[in-house]
């Protein structure tokens, strides 16, 4: 079993001759409830680096709603486990005020491309995600990244942060893994009844079907009607965004002109659903 590591003096003790070796370290960032998407970039990461450090973080400032965080999956014991067979190197599990001692007082703040989608309708969110990342990133001294391409904005932002800040880190966006019926793997999955998640890939089928049209010569505004009135009949309550953006700096599109994504965030008997796909 891979040793937990909770300490940020004992993570220092065991990355500082890996880097004096001139060994590649590679990162996976993670809040843990890890499923096949999270050990697929475990998988990644072993493939090209000389170490492997999973760290596994419920950051209390990335959730804009105690609620959600409150219900956000901890399952660490199930977590180590799954990463037996891979043999990471070390599993960062920092206590709370490991990554936010008494008087912390710095947020990270990236602008523009956390204007839009999750950074619209979950304000403070990306603040949180970019202060946490940028921490991980200077802890575990890790020499390349791996993040999903589930999370695509995540990846812009925090691909972003890292050049802006000069840390010598490179960022690897992993595709989406999904489930046999389409739906994207996430850790909120778990918190999906019997009844909803046999509704829930009928995000993906909708966004399938959209990016075919679009694919097509189709404009998103002759598409969403359709596609809005679908999902509301599979017991979606509330779509936060259906939109198509271009793949690099996120800007609105109406047709996919240029490389674009179809992103979406919906909600669905309490959980929210996000996915995006390339057009
Ligand atoms: O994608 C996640 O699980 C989180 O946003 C991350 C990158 C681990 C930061 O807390």
């Amino acid at each position: 079993m891979a040793p937990i590591v909770r300490d940020k003096a004992r993570l220092l003790e065991m990355v500082t001759p890996w880097k004096q070796s001139g060994e590649v370290v590679g990162v996976v960032p993670t809040m843990g409830a890890l499923h096949d998407g999270h050990l697929s970039l475990v998988a990644a990461a072993k493939a090209v680096c000389d170490r492997v450090i999973v760290t596994i973080f419920v950051n209390p400032k990335q959730f804009n709603n105690p609620e959600d965080l409150a219900n956000y999956p901890r399952t660490e014991e199930s977590d180590a486990r799954k990463l037996e067979r891979f043999e990471v190197d070390a599993i960062w599990v920092p206590d709370g005020d490991q990554m936010y001692p008494k008087g912390f007082a710095t947020t990270v703040s990236v602008s523009d491309l956390t204007d839009c989608l999750c950074g619209a309708t979950r304000p403070g969110h990306f603040e949180g995600v970019a202060t946490v990342v940028a921490k991980l990133f200077l802890q575990t001294q890790a020499d390349r990244a791996f993040f999903g391409e589930k999370d695509y904005q995540q990846l812009q932002v925090v691909t972003r942060m890292a050049a802006d800040l000069d840390i010598p880190i490179q960022v690897m966006g992993c595709p989406t893994i999904r489930e046999e019926d389409g739906l994207a793997m996430s850790s909120r999955n778990l918190l999906l009844s019997d009844r909803a998640r046999v509704y829930a890939p009928v995000l993906n089928e909708v966004m399938e079907r959209i990016a075919e049209a679009l694919r097509g010569g189709a404009i998103m505004s002759d598409v969403l009607p359709e596609a809005l009135a679908r999902l509301e009949t599979a017991g979606f309550t509330g779509v936060d965004y259906l939109e198509l953006r271009a793949a690099d700096g996120l800007g609105l599109l109406e047709s996919a002109d240029v490389p674009s994504r179809l992103f979406a965030a919906s909600w669905l008997a309490g959980v929210r659903l996000i996915d995006n796909i390339a057009v």
